[in-house]
């Protein structure tokens, strides 16, 4: 896409922009305006960014300043636009360009090789090459560029008409708003794609959703589509979509322009839809003679397809040959150049048999079915959440029911919906209790939530959750205690309440079967050692509503001890990076309440650290590692690695999760590997030793470096 003289004059263009500190004047704005386009590519296509998520939106800022003042020189590609485009109401109906068809499906190497020979006797003397890549599981969509720029996107809808999602579309920044077509002699191109969320980007959005107590996505492939029909653009920003396009539907050539050699094969389609910036299954895609070797290849990609970061449900084989693929023409459905390979279904059978209600730390009340056991992706499943009431109005379940249950690579199982033809009558509605099951109060649940609600502080079974999550890796860390043991000392009247986990009475656990004095030294001394875990910890530990790990080292950062929280404002915690009124609501509202006063209280006479991570500016009112990043690799002689990762953070650095340009200093300790390799290569990143960290701790300042 960007040829290596390009790439230096972008980035001497990129730190020319970087170092002025004023505002750019009409003659920078295109070149601001590429440079942007060139760092989203590198950052979103090729994954390969070259400058700090900082510096890029310094850059951003800079455009932003400019256009508010010259808002006539706005631009629909400009790469503010992305950002922020009204709301979209709703969605008008757009009829394809050329019909979205579906492919056929196979299942098994015969159906392959009927469907080869069916191919071959239509090509006669002519070599076939087929191209195998990915069948990506997301929802579909279809592209339109007109003279570079990005005009139009639609859902497949029906296959004859979707609908305009351009407005959501353009928050993907792995598509670009403008491409560089024209290059090609093309005018206008409708490309084909898939909108995905990748299983890291559905976790991460999921356990929000659960913190905040909304309803969470069955899996990334209706993540994908609902994400598209949202209302507001900005809230799919957030979702991190990505997308890969695959096919090339509809070309129109610019007057006077040649077809390019690259659309006489599938392969170049591939090719040209990359070299003009699109996210196209390049790398995914692979070509072969025969079709025994196609058997081979999907069966191969079959085995590794848990180590992708995103889900595909099988291969879609293409003939490569455009003008072979036009001979063979297409079915009304499908077309005729290509199969789908359909790998082994995540999906079976079983009978909902139960439904129980289980009170969590916050007192949210989730129904879990019981199922008969069923065999999936490596698993045994006998019991699935069902997460709300909604959910299973919506989904219409009953006790009975045969449900279709899947497993999506390493996401939760989820019950897709009741099998209804199978219902013989005697299926029970599920009926939401209205008292909780555990300490029988009234539940309550608030307008506009989906979930419902034990809002008994004393009850049992939140008491049992929080001191189970208290003691957790995640929170306090305490080794050796885990859930069955508060469940034990709870029931035996050993641990009252959270504090008690630090007036546990060893002579009596020691009476207990199973505690020799080994398990009793060890339980101890974690016990002991939790005292000292970082601030951080301990305010995720309290298990207050909608706080999770993020918000806790946010708050953590900003207060040198835990009591200054209780002097925040919601306005004051609504300041902080990430916390919006609802979280904000909560935090207050636990840090007034008198029961939380007192439970603090004892647990800073018990001797847990209440000390913040708020550091001292330095001289110049930043702090020491304010924009570095970095990564400890190896094994570390003197340091915890979570205690250094803290470190850094309380300084206000970032720790990155691999090696990449991004990176500044990699920590490397004894018996570093491939981390270490990729970083000597790139050559970018600045390699320390442990001792040459500590020192930059000690003196509070960044190391000369790279960069
Ligand atoms: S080609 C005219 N390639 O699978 C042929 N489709 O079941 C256009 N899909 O509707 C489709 N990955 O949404 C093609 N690499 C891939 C694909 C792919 C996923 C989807 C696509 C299509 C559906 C058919």
């Amino acid at each position: 896409m960007y040829s290596p003289e390009q790439v230096k004059i972008l980035q001497s263009d990129t730190s020319v922009l970087l170092k002025d500190t004023a505002a750019i004047d009409q003659g920078q704005l295109e070149i601001l305006r590429r440079v942007l386009r060139f760092h989203e590519y590198r950052y979103y296509v090729e994954d390969d960014p070259l400058v700090s998520d900082m510096e890029y939106d310094r850059l951003f800022k800079k455009l932003e300043a400019f256009e508010a003042k010259h808002p006539e020189l706005i631009t629909a590609d400009s790469p503010t636009q992305r950002v922020g485009a009204n709301l979209t109401g709703q969605f008008a109906t757009i009829r394809h360009q050329v019909p979205m068809l579906s492919l056929e499906n196979s299942y098994n190497a015969d159906d392959l090789s009927d469907w080869d020979k069916k191919v071959r006797e239509a090509a006669g003397e002519k070599k076939i090459r087929y191209s195998v890549e990915p069948k990506f599981d997301g929802a579909s969509i279809s592209l339109l560029y007109e003279d570079d720029r990005l005009v139009r996107a639609v859902t497949r809808g029906d296959g004859i008409e979707g609908e305009d999602v351009t407005a959501n579309i353009r928050q993907i920044r792995s598509i670009p708003l403008n491409a560089p077509f024209a290059l090609y002699g093309i005018q206008q191109i409708e490309i084909r794609g898939e909108v995905m969320m990748s299983k890291a980007s559905f976790q991460k959005f999921n356990d929000k959703q659960a913190e905040a107590g909304l309803p969470i996505l069955a899996n990334p492939r209706n993540a994908a589509s609902g994400s598209l029909r949202l209302k507001d653009p900005s809230a799919v920003r957030n979702r991190g979509l990505d997308a890969y396009l695959y096919h090339i539907s509809d070309i129109v050539l610019a007057p006077g322009k040649r077809p390019s050699e690259l659309l006489e094969t599938h392969s170049g389609n591939l090719a040209l839809l990359w070299q003009c910036g699109l996210r196209s299954p390049t790398k995914e895609s692979e070509l072969f003679n025969s079709i025994a070797s196609v058997v081979a290849h999907v069966g191969d990609f079959e085995a590794m397809r848990d180590t992708l970061p995103y889900e595909i449900d099988g291969m879609v084989i293409k003939v490569d040959d455009i003008a072979l693929q036009e001979q063979l023409g297409m079915t009304s459905h499908h077309p005729r150049w290509a199969m789908a390979y359909k790998f082994k279904a995540r999906q079976a059978t079983s009978i909902i048999q139960s439904v129980e209600f289980q009170v969590g730390r916050t007192g949210a009340i989730t129904p879990v079915a019981k199922i008969e056991p069923v065999f999936l992706a490596g698993v045994t499943i006998g019991s699935i959440s069902l997460f709300n009431e909604d959910i299973i109005r919506e989904k219409d379940l009953c006790i009975g029911d045969s449900v279709l249950v899947e497993r999506a690579g390493d996401v939760i199982p989820n019950i897709v919906k009741p099998l209804k033809e199978l219902r013989q009558g005697n299926e029970i509605p599920i009926i939401f209790p209205a008292n909780c099951p555990v300490c029988k109060a009234a539940l309550h649940k608030p307008e506009g939530e989906s979930v419902w609600r034990c809002i008994n502080p004393n009850c049992e079974a939140q008491v049992v959750e929080k001191m189970i999550h208290f003691v957790s890796k995640d929170a306090m860390d305490i080794r050796s205690f885990g859930e069955s043991n508060v469940r034990k000392f709870y029931s035996l009247g050993l641990l009252p309440d959270i504090p008690g986990i630090y007036k546990l009475d060893m002579t009596q656990i020691g009476k207990l079967e199973g505690f020799g004095q080994k398990s009793i030294d060890n339980l101890t001394s974690a016990i002991e050692k939790s005292k000292t875990q970082p601030l951080h910890r301990l305010i995720f530990g309290l298990g207050i509503r909608y706080v999770g790990e993020t918000t806790a080292k946010i708050l953590a950062k900003k207060i040198s001890n835990l009591w200054e929280l209780k002097d925040f404002s919601e306005e004051q915690l609504m300041e902080l990076e990430d916390i919006g009124p609802k979280v904000a609501g909560s935090i207050y509202e636990f840090f007034q309440a008198p029961q939380s006063k007192e439970l603090l209280n004892e647990l800073e006479i018990l001797g847990l650290n209440f000390k913040g991570q708020k550091t001292a500016l330095t001289s110049a009112g930043t702090q020491p590692f304010e924009g570095l990043t970095f990564l400890f690799t190896g094994t570390l002689e003197h340091l915890k690695r979570s205690d250094a990762e803290a470190v850094v953070e309380a300084k206000g650095g970032k720790i990155l999760s691999g090696v990449s340009a991004k990176l500044n200093y990699l920590v490397a300790g004894a018996a570093a590997g491939s981390k270490l390799d990729k970083a000597k290569r790139l050559n970018t990143v600045n390699i320390i030793t442990e001792q040459e960290f500590v020192d930059m701790v000690a003196n509070n300042e960044k190391g000369r470096g790279k960069k």
